[in-house]
């Protein structure tokens, strides 16, 4: 069963009413600490709070054992609640945390970033970054609640909110061509609160209908895939390299290389690598990729966990709505990396 997904801290409080807990332990970062927690404290019993400090690099194993040594200290047991209140860093370790601490114990996310609550709070995937690679260690772990408030998002920075953007483009190409031109119409600066409300609450339907389906990522769920194969590569390159890339600027990098080799070598429509050109050039100032060293990225795709006996499996756009697994060559990977490259 995946997790319910509610909106409005109502929910919190209806949730603590009928469920009992010997301890409630809210995991944060500095930020949501400071702009969040405020926000939720009415909403939930007494609790006591970790706190770790922000960031993709912190999404580590050292910050694991961190998280599980505070939860022996404040003497949580099997019986106990941990509320991961942050973006997608948060939700993804201190879902990964709970469900290994003392063989799993229950926790709710509450995401407080665009992509938090579209996108990484959904769907049960958690885990960490490990030897450089993205993902690396995790599990499929529900939550017993996914708590989704849009009050918390006032706070976000306007580059995380641009970021985010992809992942929203990206739910919107795999729904079909009506709602990937949302995203055409006008830079995503220029969205108001309650248009990227509402593309949310899409991103949320859209990616519940999917897991609901395929909770394991054993075939549909593979869609959500669509420009992480290269994004996460460029992802890791930069964490590696002490540069900042943001994972929605990574996954933007990624969808415009992998439209490309779905264009150059397979049936997508010039029109729509147009428009996926555009929308790049819209949203996002291409970060200096001419030194990049092709072999690591290379490398870094062929650690990727969509990778099976070496064989790179990407998706692949047909059309907006529709795509395809399709398995690709390294020549395929270093075109596309030119390409961008020389963008
Ligand atoms: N598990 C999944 O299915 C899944 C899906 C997509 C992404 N992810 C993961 O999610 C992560 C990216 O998530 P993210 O973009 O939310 O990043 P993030 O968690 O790093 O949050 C971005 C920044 O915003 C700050 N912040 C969060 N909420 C805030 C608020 N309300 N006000 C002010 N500042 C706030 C954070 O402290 C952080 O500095 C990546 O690690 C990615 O791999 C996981
Ligand atoms: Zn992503």
């Amino acid at each position: 069963m995946i997790a319910p997904v509610k909106f409005g801290f109502k929910a919190l409080s209806q949730f603590f009413k009928t469920h009992s807990y010997t301890s409630v332990i809210v995991l944060a970062d500095e930020n949501t600490i400071k702009h969040c927690l405020p926000l939720i404290k009415s909403s939930i019993p007494a609790f006591t709070l970790i706190r770790i400090k922000s960031g993709e690099k912190n999404k580590s194993l050292q910050t694991c054992e961190f998280i599980w040594q505070s939860l022996i200290k404040g003497k949580a047991d099997r019986n106990s609640i941990l509320i991961n209140l942050g973006g997608g860093v948060i939700t993804d370790i201190g879902g990964f945390c709970a469900s290994s601490f003392m063989r799993g114990i229950d926790f709710i996310h509450i995401p407080t970033t665009i992509i938090g609550m579209a996108d990484a709070s959904i769907g049960g995937k958690t885990g960490i970054d490990f030897n450089g690679f993205k993902n690396m260690i995790g599990s499929f772990s529900q939550a017993r609640l996914i708590c989704i408030d849009f009050s918390l998002l006032k706070t976000l920075a306007q580059r995380q909110k641009v970021a985010a953007s992809s992942e929203l483009f990206k739910h919107a190409l795999l729904q079909g061509s009506k709602e990937a031109k949302i995203h055409l119409s006008k830079s995503f600066k220029e969205f108001s609160n309650k248009e990227i409300e509402n593309v949310i609450k899409k991103g949320v339907k859209f990616k519940t209908s999917l897991v609901t389906l395929d909770s394991k990522d054993k075939n549909i769920r593979a869609q959500l895939n669509l420009g992480h194969t290269l994004g996460h590569a460029y992802e890791s390159y930069f964490l590696q390299s002490g540069r900042t890339l943001l994972h929605g600027e990574a996954i933007a990098l990624g969808l415009l290389a992998e439209t490309f080799i779905a264009h150059t070598y397979y049936q997508l429509p010039y029109q729509t690598f147009l428009n996926m050109v555009f929308w790049y050039d819209l949203n996002f100032i291409k970060p200096q990729l001419r030194q990049i060293n092709f072999n690591s990225i290379e490398s870094l795709v062929l650690k990727d966990k969509k990778v099976n006996k070496s064989e790179i499996n990407m998706v692949l756009l047909e059309e907006e709505g529709k795509w395809k697994l399709e398995p690709i060559t390294k020549t395929q990977i270093r075109e596309a990396l030119n390409f961008l490259a020389g963008f």
